[in-house]
């Protein structure tokens, strides 16, 4: 993560039916781009495992939180100092406010599904579109840690893991540390 910076990540809306794939992506991308929690409205068990055994597996502590619903996830968020960062196809191009944004040291990044309801919008610190075209939560969550964070999270390292990856031109190589 770029030094002192500070994100969180929020996805708005109860689980949706055959949405346990995106969740799970939410928070895999949301680990590895360097925020340090992603919030639900309802955590299943097996995903919470899922991302616990990731993070055993390959360091870092980040944590899967429940909250009770995005109002509480933003009036914490204004608790702690964040800046509220909704992510929207509607939003102002994320490379209009990139500067803005570079500039805000606690984060929280909030991500919709089908319905965000429209008060989002309004209580937001500003709502961002990566590209004006509809696509997905994860690859806009994706971009938007990466241009708030100025690619430093590609350099992130993760503690405590019991295996690293060794980087190869060819094939997987994979140290053990544990
Ligand atoms: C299936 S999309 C719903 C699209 C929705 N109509 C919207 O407002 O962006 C689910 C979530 O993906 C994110 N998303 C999709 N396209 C986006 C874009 N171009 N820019 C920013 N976020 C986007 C938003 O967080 C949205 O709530």
């Amino acid at each position: 993560m770029a030094a002192g910076k500070s994100i969180t990540v929020i996805r708005i809306g109860h689980r949706y039916v055959r949405d346990y794939r995106t969740l799970t992506h939410l928070c895999l991308v949301s680990r590895a781009f360097g925020a340090e929690a992603i919030y639900l409205e309802e955590i299943d068990d097996g995903l919470a495992e899922v991302v616990g055994e990731v993070s055993r597996a390959w360091g870092g502590d980040f944590q899967v939180r429940e909250v009770s619903g995005w109002k509480a996830a933003f009036r914490q968020a204004r608790d702690e100092g964040r800046t509220v960062v909704h992510l929207t196809m509607y939003g102002i191009p994320i490379q209009d406010r990139v500067e803005k944004l570079a500039e805000c040291e606690k984060v929280l990044v909030a991500v919709g599904g089908p319905k965000v309801p429209g008060e989002v919008y309004r209580l937001a610190d500003y709502n961002i579109a990566v590209t004006s075209q509809p696509h997905s939560e994860v690859a806009a969550l994706a971009v938007t840690l990466h241009e708030l964070q100025g690619g430093e999270e590609l350099k992130k390292e993760f503690g405590a893991a019991a295996m690293k990856i060794v980087p190869s031109e060819k094939g997987k190589r994979v140290e053990k540390l544990k």
